[in-house]
C-alpha cells in the first residue's frame, strides 16, 4: 500500500468523556467543540441526561452543548453504560458525592469487568453500594457525605485516580493518591487545575483541595492520541507515501507508543504544536520504515495500555523479538486482550507467546493470513484491519463495526488512507 494525506482522527475519548461530566456538574451551559461521538461518548451523554443534565445529541461537526444544574438528579431508571468502563467508574466518583441511590449496568463485556477498584476505595469515603454480581455489573451506588480520602492504588489506572478525584469534588473533600508503576493519564488533574483546584503532586503522591468551582466552558477536544495509533501503524507498515494526522493530543502520558515506535525504527515527526485547555496538540507525520523488534518494560504500560494491540501487531511485521512486559491489565479490558491478542496472532501465522505477566511477539515477513475473533473488541478490530493492509494479506475479521466504540468511520477511513488528499 502506498499512504498519502492528511487526515483527522475523531475526538479523544478519555477528554470527551471528562469534560461531559464536568459540565454537567456546573451550573450553565458548556460547549465543547471536536467531541468524540462514538458509542461510547454518547453512554456517557445518555446516562447524563438521566441524571438531570441537558445534552445536546452528540453529531459528528456538531458542536456539543451541555446545561447543567450544579448538581446530579435522582434518575428514575437504570444507567445503562454500554461499552464504557469510564463512563461506569468516573460516573460511579462522581455519584458517591451525592445523596442519592443509582444502579448501573453494561453491555455483556462491562458487566464482567472489575469494579471493586473503585467501589473499596469509595467505600472508605463513605459511599455504600449493593452488588447484584459480585465485582462486576449490575451495582446499586448509595452515595452521601465523603470523608477525606489518601489511598494507594492497587493497579495505576486513570478510571480509579480520574474516579477518585471527582468523588472529592462531588463531595467537597480532600483526596490524596498514589499509583504504583508509571503514570496513567492525567486528563482530570489538567482539567481540574484549570477550573482552580490545587492539584499538588509530592513524592508521587497527587493531592487534590477542593478549591476550585466547575463553571460552564468553551472546549475544544484534540484528536483522540489512541485512535491515531491505529493510522500511525498502517502507515510505518506501508510500501511507501507519507501520512499527515492533524490535530492530535500528546499529552505525554498518552504518546508512550510513540516513544516505543521511535525505538523500533519508525520515527513519527511531530509538528504545528500547540496548546488547547492545557492539553499539547500537534500533527504526526508518517512514512513507512523497517522495523525491529524491542522491550516495552512495566513502567511504560500505563502510557501504553490503549495502544498495546496495535503496536503488538506491528511488532509481528518487525525483526526480532517485542516483549511487553506485565500486561496482566489487558486481561480485563473490553476483553481478555491478553489471550485474544496472542490467539488472533497466531491465528494469523505469527508468533505470540505470554509468559505469566508478559506478552512476547516475535516478527516475521511471511504475509498474514487467518480469521480473527474479536469478542467485539474495538481495539482488536482495529489493530487487525492494520494488519490486514500488509501487502499480500488475507486477514478476515468477525466484527469491524465494533470499531464504532472509540473511532465512528474507523473502516472508511482505513481504506482512503491510500487514496490521497483531505478528509
Ligand atoms: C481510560 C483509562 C484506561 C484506558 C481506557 C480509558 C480513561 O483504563 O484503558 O480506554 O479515560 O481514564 P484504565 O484506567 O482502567 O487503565
Amino acid at each position: 500500500m502506498r499512504v498519502a494525506g492528511n487526515v483527522r482522527v475523531p475526538g479523544d475519548k478519555s477528554i470527551t468523556h471528562r469534560v461531559l461530566l464536568l459540565a454537567a456538574l456546573a451550573r450553565g451551559s458548556s460547549r465543547i467543540r471536536g467531541a468524540l461521538t462514538s458509542l461510547d461518548a454518547r453512554s456517557t451523554a445518555r446516562i447524563l441526561r438521566q441524571l438531570g443534565a441537558t445534552v445536546s445529541p452528540l453529531r459528528g461537526g456538531a458542536v456539543a452543548q451541555v446545561d447543567g444544574h450544579g448538581r446530579l438528579r435522582r434518575p428514575d431508571r437504570i444507567l445503562d453504560c454500554g461499552n464504557s468502563g469510564t463512563t461506569t467508574r468516573l460516573t460511579l466518583g462522581v455519584l458517591a458525592g451525592h445523596d442519592f441511590a443509582a444502579t448501573l449496568t453494561g453491555d455483556r463485556s462491562l458487566r464482567r469487568r472489575p469494579m471493586r477498584r473503585v467501589t473499596t476505595p469509595l467505600g472508605a469515603m463513605g459511599a455504600r453500594f449493593t452488588e447484584h454480581n459480585g465485582d462486576g455489573l449490575p451495582l446499586t451506588i448509595h452515595g452521601g457525605p465523603l470523608e477525606p480520602l489518601r489511598y494507594q492504588l492497587p493497579v495505576s489506572s486513570a478510571q480509579i485516580k480520574s474516579a477518585l478525584l471527582l468523588a472529592g469534588i462531588a463531595g467537597n473533600v480532600e483526596v490524596s493518591l498514589r499509583e504504583p508503576q508509571g503514570c496513567s493519564r492525567d486528563h482530570t488533574e489538567r482539567l481540574l487545575r484549570a477550573f482552580g483546584y490545587d492539584l499538588t503532586e509530592n513524592d508521587g503522591w497527587i493531592t487534590s483541595k477542593p478549591t476550585g468551582r466547575i463553571e460552564p466552558f468553551t472546549i475544544d477536544v484534540p484528536g483522540d492520541p489512541s485512535s491515531a495509533a491505529f493510522l500511525v501503524g498502517a502507515a510505518l507498515l506501508a510500501e511507501s507515501g507519507s501520512l499527515r494526522i492533524s490535530g492530535v493530543g500528546l499529552n505525554p502520558t498518552r504518546t508512550g507508543f510513540l516513544e516505543v515506535l521511535a525505538r523500533m525504527g519508525g520515527l513519527v515527526h511531530i509538528e504545528n504544536l500547540s496548546d488547547q485547555f492545557g492539553e499539547p496538540v500537534g500533527d504526526l507525520v508518517v512514512q513507512p520504515a523497517s522495523l525491529g523488534g524491542t522491550e516495552v518494560t512495566a513502567e511504560e504500560i500505563p502510557g501504553l495500555i490503549d495502544e498495546i494491540p496495535l503496536l503488538a501487531v506491528v511488532a509481528s511485521r518487525a525483526a526480532g523479538i517485542t516483549t511487553f512486559r506485565q500486561v496482566g491489565e489487558l486481561r480485563v479490558k473490553e476483553s481478555d486482550r491478553l489471550g485474544l491478542l496472542t490467539e488472533n496472532l497466531r491465528a494469523v501465522g505469527a508468533r505470540a507467546e505470554v509468559h505469566g505477566d508478559d506478552l512476547l511477539v516475535e516478527g516475521g515477513e511471511r504475509p498474514p493470513a487467518g480469521a480473527v475473533r474479536t469478542a467485539a473488541d474495538h481495539r482488536l478490530a482495529m489493530a487487525f484491519a492494520v494488519l490486514g493492509t500488509v501487502p499480500g494479506a488475507r486477514v478476515e475479521i468477525d466484527d469491524l463495526a465494533c470499531a464504532a466504540v472509540s473511532f465512528p468511520g474507523f473502516p472508511e477511513t482505513l481504506s482512503r488512507l491510500s487514496a490521497g488528499g483531505t478528509w
